[in-house]
C-alpha cells in the first residue's frame, strides 16, 4: 500500500529473502516482501502453472521476444524460437562478457533451478566464506538449512535400476573407469514422487522434461518450504510484479522505498512509495549489486563503502558434452533432475555434475555442468551516460574453468576413446563458456557489509542473499546462501531488533 509505514521490507523472494521473512515473522515482526516477478500460483491456458522445457511459451522468459536457451544448439542447429514478450520465469540477463541466468517470481531461483542441494566439503569452506566460523556453520546452520529445504538423496537401488538415470549411470561408469570419485548429489526434489512418476502413478514433472521454466510437481521450491511456513505465521505479505528502484533515508527515520508496479508486458503501471524501519536487500547477487551500486552512485545512499559492486564471480560454471560410443546409450527417458557428480576439486579444481539432455530421443551424449575454482572476479559499476549498471566480466576469463574441467573430461575421453560434442553451443564449439547459473558476490560479507550483512553506514539496511558470497562456493550455491542467511538473521534478531 502506497504511503504505508512498515517495520520490515524485504526486496526479493529467493533464498535469502525467504529465510529473513520466516525468522523475522517467527520473532513477531510483520514483514512485507516485494518481488519483481510473478506469483506463479495460477495455472495457464493449458491448466499448468509452468511450461515445459521443450515447449517454451510466453511463460518461459523474462521480457524477451525470443528464447535464449542455455544449451542453444543441437546437432549444430540453433534451437531458439520466438515467444510473446511476458514477465516469464527465467531471466537471461546479458552483460558484456556473460549471460547470467536467474529466476524471476515468488521463490526466486528456486522456481527454475535443478534443486541440487549441496553442502561444500568442510575442508573447502575456508575458501568459500573465509570470515565465517566453520564450526557454527557445520554444527548449526547447514543442518538447519538442509532440514528446512527438504534435502534428500536418490535411493541407490532405484538409481541402479531406473531407465531415467541411465545417463547418470553412464556418467558414473566413465568417471570410475578413469579413477575419479563419483558422488550422489542431494536434491530438494521429492524422490518418492519421482519414483511414482517412473511407475506411472503420479503426474510427471522431472520425467516430463520440466526444469528450466519451472516444475509443476515434485520439486520443493521455496513456495513449498520457507515461504509456505512464512505465510503460515500470518505476518508475511508479498507484492509480486513490483520492482524496487530506490531506497533512501527517510526524514523521520527509517527508509523510503520506491517500487514500480509492472504489468505482464513489463510496462510500469504505478509507482509506489512506502517507509520501512528496516530493509533487507535479497534481490540476488545481481539484483542487490545493481541496486546498491546505483543507489551509491546516484546519491540515494552515498555513504555505502567502495566494496559495493566488487567481488563478483560466476562460481566457475562451464558446460560441455561428450560423444559416447553406440554401446553407451544414455537413454531416451532422462530425469531432468541431476543426481550424480564427479568430484575432482582437490586435484583439478573441478566438480562436474552429470546433467540430463531430456530431448526424448537417444543422443549418445553425456552432458555436464562443471563448477570450477575460477579465480577471476568482476565488478559492477554505474555507467552514468547509459543510465545503467555494467559488469566488467570478460568471456576470456572462462579459460581457467575450461582448463579445470578438462582435468576430468580429457582423461575420460582418452580412457574411453571418445571426443567432445561440438554441436551443443554453436557450430563446432565445445565449451558453454558464455553463461552462469550461479552469480555470487557484489556485496561481500565482511567487506561491503559487516560480518552479518549489515550495511553499517546505514543502520537498518542489510544484505542477505548470494551477493554476500565472494564469487565461489565450490559446489552449487543455494544451500550455502540459505545457511548463511540463517546465521545472519539469527544474529540480527538477537541484537538489532
Ligand atoms: P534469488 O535470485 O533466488 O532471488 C532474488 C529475487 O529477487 C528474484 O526472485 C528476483 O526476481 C527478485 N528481484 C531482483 N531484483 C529485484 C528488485 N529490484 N525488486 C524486486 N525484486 C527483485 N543452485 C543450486 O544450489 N543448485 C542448483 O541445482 C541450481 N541450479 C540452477 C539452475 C538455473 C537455471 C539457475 C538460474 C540457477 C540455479 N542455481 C542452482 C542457482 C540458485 O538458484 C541461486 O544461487 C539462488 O537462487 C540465489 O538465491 P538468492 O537468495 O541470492 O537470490
Amino acid at each position: 500500500v502506497s504511503g504505508a509505514r512498515l517495520p520490515v521490507l524485504v526486496i526479493g523472494t529467493g533464498y535469502g529473502g525467504s529465510v529473513a521473512a520466516l525468522r523475522l515473522a517467527q520473532a513477531g515482526v510483520d514483514v512485507h516482501m516485494v518481488e519483481m516477478g510473478m506469483a506463479w500460483d495460477t495455472p495457464g491456458p493449458d491448466g499448468k502453472v509452468f511450461c515445459n522445457t521443450l515447449e517454451p511459451d510466453h511463460r518461459s522468459y523474462w521480457l524477451r521476444t525470443r528464447t535464449k536457451a542455455p544449451l542453444n544448439y543441437f546437432l549444430g542447429l540453433p534451437i531458439d524460437r520466438d515467444i510473446p514478450r511476458h514477465t516469464g520465469i527465467l531471466d537471461a540477463e546479458e552483460f558484456g562478457g556473460i549471460t547470467v541466468y536467474q529466476g524471476r517470481g515468488v521463490g526466486g531461483g528456486s522456481l527454475v533451478n535443478g534443486g541440487m542441494a549441496v553442502t561444500p566439503r568442510r575442508e573447502n569452506f575456508g575458501a568459500v566464506l573465509p570470515s565465517v566460523d566453520p564450526a557454527e556453520m557445520y554444527g548449526v546452520y547447514y543442518p538447519r538449512a538442509n532440514a528446512e529445504l527438504g534435502v534428500g538423496t536418490v535411493d541407490p537401488d532405484w538409481f541402479d535400476s531406473t531407465e531415467c538415470y541411465r545417463y547418470a549411470r553412464v556418467g558414473r561408469k566413465h568417471a570410475q573407469r578413469s579413477g575419479f570419485p563419483f558422488v550422489f548429489v542431494p536434491d530438494v526434489y521429492d524422490w518418492d514422487h519421482m519414483e511414482r512418476e517412473a511407475a506411472g502413478t503420479a503426474p510427471k514433472s522431472a520425467l516430463a522434461g520440466e526444469i528450466l521454466y519451472g516444475n509443476n510437481h515434485g520439486k520443493k521450491s521455496l513456495q513449498q518450504t520457507y515461504l509456505a511456513r512464512a505465510r503460515a505465521t500470518g505476518r508475511v505479505s508479498v507484492s509480486p510484479l513490483h520492482r524496487v528502484v530506490s531506497v533512501a533515508p527517510a526524514g523521520g527515520g527509517g527508509y523510503t522505498v520506491v517500487a514500480e508496479q509492472l504489468d505482464t508486458g513489463g510496462a510500469v503501471t504505478a509507482t509506489k512509495t512506502v517507509t520501512a524501519d528496516r530493509v533487507f536487500f535479497a534481490a540476488g547477487s545481481v539484483g542487490t549489486s545493481k541496486l546498491l551500486v546505483t543507489l551509491k552512485a546516484t546519491g540515494a545512499l552515498p555513504l555505502l563503502n567502495d566494496e559495493v559492486g566488487r567481488g563478483w564471480g560466476d562460481n566457475g560454471n562451464v558446460m560441455c558434452g561428450r560423444a559416447n560410443h553406440l554401446w553407451d546409450p544414455t537413454g531416451r527417458l532422462q530425469s531432468a533432475i541431476p543426481c550424480a557428480g564427479i568430484d575432482n576439486w582437490a586435484a583439478g579444481g573441478a566438480f562436474a555434475e552429470v546433467a540430463p539432455l531430456p530431448t526424448g530421443i537417444e543422443t549418445y551424449a553425456s552432458f555436464y555442468l562443471t563448477i570450477t575454482a575460477n579465480p577471476h572476479r568482476a565488478r559492477f559499476s554505474w555507467n552514468a551516460a547509459a543510465g545503467r549498471v555494467e559488469l566488467d566480466w570478460r568471456t576470456a576469463w572462462k579459460q581457467p574453468s575450461i582448463d579445470m574441467a578438462r582435468t576430468i573430461f580429457d582423461r575420460i575421453n582418452a580412457k574411453e576413446g571418445t571426443i567432445y560434442r561440438t554441436d551443443l553451443f554453436g557450430v563446432y564449439k565445445i565449451w558453454g563458456d558464455h553463461l552462469t547459473y550461479h552469480p555470487l558476490g557484489g556485496a561481500v560479507l565482511g567487506r561491503a557489509t559487516d560480518h552479518y550483512g549489515r550495511l553499517t553506514a546505514y543502520p537498518g539496511l542489510y544484505v542477505i542473499d548470494g551477493a554476500l558470497i565472494p564469487g565461489n562456493t565450490t559446489v552449487n550455491p543455494f544451500v550455502t546462501i540459505t545457511a548463511l542467511a540463517e546465521r545472519n538473521i539469527e544474529k540480527i534478531i538477537a541484537t538489532d531488533l
